[in-house]
């Protein structure tokens, strides 16, 4: 029998696996995620731990799990976690891909078509009594998206994902920007593989899908942003770092590109002051790119799967490292 520790509640028949596994989970007690101090104090006993993208669990954390065995990543991405300390440590790590690509590209669309036709500025209208009068130019015009250009950087599971919603929903033609090429998806999609620079001086919707990494911070800074044409609009499901909180707001406010649909913020749950007073023609989400029911049970099923894998003495299903 085995600890395992949760960081936060899971799916009441996911949290029976572990039972019927003879293993004894640990959650909190409450709704609410397990702090840091709760998590070190627990921790020296368990050999399995799971985790979301909010844990940060660094070298201190890991070297206090000294019975730890794994560490199952509620998320795709695995930023949070110490994979090269992990890996001195023999502990494996494992994230949830796959189960959550569609519902982040779904997200990444909700965001561009709210955004585009000004949704949330309409609701708003509606609510407040605001219902424009019948005029050809009115105040709530918003901008195309079937046939127009999407610039997708970053061509991996979730960036594929969006690109077919572009191209085979929309019809639109498709740039992309990423570390390797895709043939498959150049066929697939007839997507052009451009410089980054091109991507965005030429896309009417630039969809951000890189992962998270010192690389990749401020990817999109106030210079990224000046080559994008002014009626553009900037998509960011991925992390919020990839883009220069600051410069964007500026960018926003000065007209020097037309909006944003943005999921990811750089301190999370912190929003840019600035960013939060636009209230038009940008739409901002606390982060729900994997938040339907499905999905996350999906991931906590996926997750629960690595943990017993390894506890089991197996290989895990989804290691990244
Ligand atoms: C979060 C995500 O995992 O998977 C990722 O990388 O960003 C999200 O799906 C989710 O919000 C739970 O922490």
């Amino acid at each position: 029998m085995a600890q395992v520790l949760s960081t936060t509640p899971l799916f009441p028949d996911q949290a029976e696996r572990m039972a019927a596994a003879s293993h004894e989970l640990q959650t909190p007690s409450g709704d609410e995620p397990m702090t840091r101090q709760e998590l070190l104090h627990q921790l020296p006993e368990a050999e399995g731990l799971l985790c979301l993208l909010s844990d940060r669990i660094d070298e201190e954390l890991l070297r206090t799990g000294t019975s730890l065995k794994v560490v199952a990543n509620v998320a795709v991405g695995y930023e949070n976690v110490d994979v090269e300390v992990a890996r001195e440590l023999g502990i494996a790590v494992t994230n949830t891909p796959d189960v959550l690509t569609e519902a982040t590209a779904d997200q990444a669309f909700a965001l561009l078509l709210a955004v585009a036709r000004r949704v949330p500025e309409a609701d708003r209208a509606v609510r407040e009594g605001r219902f424009p009068p019948w005029r050809l130019e009115q105040d709530l015009l918003g901008a195309d998206v079937s046939c127009k250009t999407l610039g997708v950087v970053g061509m991996g599971r979730i960036g594929a994902a969006v690109a077919r919603r572009g191209r085979n929903g929309f019809g639109m033609r498709v740039l992309y920007a990423s570390r390797s090429r895709k043939g498959d998806i150049e066929r697939e999609l007839r997507a052009e593989f451009v410089p980054l620079d091109r991507l965005l001086a030429e896309s009417d919707f630039v969809s951000l899908h890189v992962p998270g990494t010192a690389e990749t911070r401020h990817l999109i800074d106030a210079t990224a942003l000046a080559r994008m044409k002014p009626a553009a609009f900037l998509i960011n499901v991925a992390r919020g770092p990839v883009v220069d909180e600051a410069a964007l707001a500026d960018a926003l406010e000065s007209g020097v590109i037309a909006g944003a649909g943005l999921d990811v913020f750089e301190e999370e749950p912190t929003v840019h002051p600035k960013l939060l007073e636009l209230k038009e023609r940008v739409v901002l989400a606390p982060h729900l790119g994997s938040a339907t029911r499905a999905t996350r049970y999906a991931m906590v099923r996926l997750a629960v799967d690595n943990v017993l894998a390894v506890l089991a003495g197996q290989p895990p299903l989804t290691p990244v490292n």
